[in-house]
């Protein structure tokens, strides 16, 4: 097969012209033939002024290019879309598809031996390690790191955990006007991703307990030096790996590696995003991931990273912890060693290279874990035929078996105009229930499944409440919170036929999730329910495509013609 520059000629039904015209081109750019000849390792930019989680990726990008020439390869860097969470509209995860086929297409079109995908800010690392995943091209994955930490009144503040935590003190007017303004510019102190165990950190982990990136790559915070020189200790593996024609994400993504990530996710305390971007990874293999076996997972797998918002420490703290890699040696006979990374080296090479570091108490010995159980459980119920996730480790314990009455909202819009109405029939016992928000309904899945405590329970004092609904939640946040009900009840989920009033039992321990009503009045409100027709927004371009071909949350939300041939189940 050919390489370098000879790889994927452009069809003008003369493969010399084709070459010879690429090279007359590419020369414009003032590259010499040795150059040319040299193994080409792609780069894919994704900077953008909107993504300020990805503000390093210049300085990295010409770390790893730096790392390339000094293996003897060519770095050729090319744009992909870039998703910065706060500034997609309606939602990132609505976006993520479009950019893991943008960046797979490009690798597929444009020569390249190996590629260095960069990523971060929430969907931006599923997207490129399900493109990579889809080319099969030898890929080296950089995170591109989490924020330092910010300060504010002696106090330690962390994106977006702490935004979530001071916005509610102020919706209960604890905090007035000028504090949550000056709160406002101390949250995010420097670029990179946040700096709790949200999605983007949970991603970063899983990725490196995938063998897809070097060790520590998840936890070295972006600004700091240490960022780059892993960068361009990148761009040498990715260097080696053009010129050995591997490994391929295929020879790594094993069973046993699925799995690791799945023990990592539980251990970590993940985002519950985690496993639907696990979830769609594995699906582009011949691999999948069963929500029986994760859920087995976490009964066996305790959290052991004390980090916000299951704990309280942040990224940079379980870095000078000693990383994935001391995690991992933690977890003991947990992982299984044997899996590969993309040095050729094992995890056992990996955990045998992992830090010491005397008296730190941001990774738990087994024996002294921060939960005895994993942070997440899948529930299954007459509410949730195909499951629901709950992240337990951040929820409040006594909540976690509950029995109460349902308050509905809707949509987002509906949950947005009533939630704080004074005259809501709300109490605190009551059982918040949000609908319409799932990955057609909303459309894109937002992460809404955090309803605001209604603002007089708030002002009251209560700070949790169970919540549930068919919408995401970002890993930032923290509640009694029961997310990706579904069937969705867009598509004609059972969550459709709640009604105001009616009791909903949530039970964590037996991993249930219940409306309690009889049979014959729940296959009476079913049948009364109206077809789902295609709305107005889905009619045309990408919305249509989304809307036609995306899969529920039980299957990773990716479009149903991008999996891979399976299955075989990773558990
Ligand atoms: Fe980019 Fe949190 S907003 S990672």
């Amino acid at each position: 097969m050919a390489d370098g520059l000879r790889k994927g000629l452009t069809s003008y039904g003369d493969a010399g012209f084709s070459l010879f015209l690429r090279k007359a081109f590419i020369k414009a750019m003032g590259y010499s033939d040795d150059a040319l000849n040299r193994p080409i390792v792609g780069i894919t930019n994704t900077h953008s002024d909107y993504n300020p989680c990805h503000g390093n990726v210049p300085q990295i990008i010409e770390a790893v290019k730096r790392g390339a020439m000094l293996a003897g390869a060519m770095p050729m860097v090319f744009p992909t879309i870039s998703i910065a969470e706060s500034f997609a509209f309606p939602t990132s995860m609505y976006l993520r598809n479009l950019m893991a086929m943008d960046t797979e297409e490009m690798i597929r079109a444009q020569p390249m031996d190996s590629v260095v995908v960069i990523g971060g800010c929430d969907k931006t690392l599923p997207a490129q390690i399900m493109a990579a995943v889809s080319a099969d091209l030898p890929t080296v994955v950089i995170p591109v790191g989490p924020m330092v930490v910010g300060h504010h009144k002696g106090e330690v503040l962390g994106a977006c955990t702490d935004c979530r935590r001071l916005w509610a003190k102020f919706r209960a007017g604890e905090i007035d006007d000028v504090e949550i303004e000056a709160v406002n510019g101390r949250l995010a102190p420097s670029v990179g991703t946040c700096m709790v165990m949200g999605t983007a950190s949970t991603m970063a982990c899983i990725t490196e307990s995938l063998g897809l990136s070097l060790p520590m790559s998840a936890t070295i915070p972006a600004p700091h030096a240490e960022r780059f020189r892993l960068a361009e200790a990148s761009g040498k593996v990715a260097a080696e790996m053009a010129r050995a024609k591997g490994p391929r994400p295929s020879e790594l993504l094993t069973p046993a590696a699925f799995r690791n990530a799945q023990v990592v996710l539980q251990a970590i305390g993940g985002s519950t995003n985690g496993l639907i971007h696990l979830t769609a990874i594995a699906n582009r293999t011949a691999h999948r991931i069963d929500l029986e076996a994760f859920n087995r997972i976490g009964r066996e797998v305790p959290v052991l990273i004390d980090l916000k918002p299951s704990g309280a420490h942040y990224m940079e703290h379980f870095h000078h912890a000693g990383g994935v890699p001391r995690l991992m040696a933690q977890l003991g006979d947990l992982i299984d060693l044997d899996a590969r990374t993309i040095t050729g080296a094992t995890l056992r090479d990996v955990v045998a290279g992992a830090e010491e570091v005397p008296g730190q108490d941001v990774i738990r010995a087994r024996k002294s874990p921060i939960k005895p159980e994993g942070a997440m459980a899948v529930l299954h119920g007459n509410l949730a035929p195909r499951g629901a996730v709950i992240k337990h480790s951040a929820a409040s314990p006594r909540l976690l078996q509950h029995t109460g009455r349902a308050v509905v909202f809707d949509s987002v819009e509906d949950m947005t105009l009533r939630v704080d109405d004074p005259d809501l029939d709300v109490n605190a016992d009551d059982v918040l229930v949000l609908r319409n928000a799932g990955p057609k309904g909303a459309p894109g899945m937002p992460e809404a499944g955090y309803l605001p405590i209604p603002m007089k329970l708030g002002r009251a004092g209560v700070k949790d409440m169970v919540r549930i609904s068919d919408a995401r939640m970002s890993g930032t946040a923290f509640g009694t919170i029961v997310l990706h009900i579904t069937p969705e009840s867009a598509v004609g989920g059972p969550l459709a036929l709640v009604q105001n009033g009616d009791m909903i039992r949530l039970d964590v321990a037996n991993r249930s999730i219940d409306l309690l009503i009889d049979t014959a009045e729940f296959r009476i409100r079913q049948a009364a329910l109206a077809p789902a027709a295609t709305p107005d927004w889905a009619k045309r371009g990408y919305a249509h495509l989304f809307n036609e071909t995306i899969l529920q949350a039980d299957e990773g939300c990716d479009f149903d013609f991008m999996r891979g041939t399976g299955p075989s189940s990773s558990g």
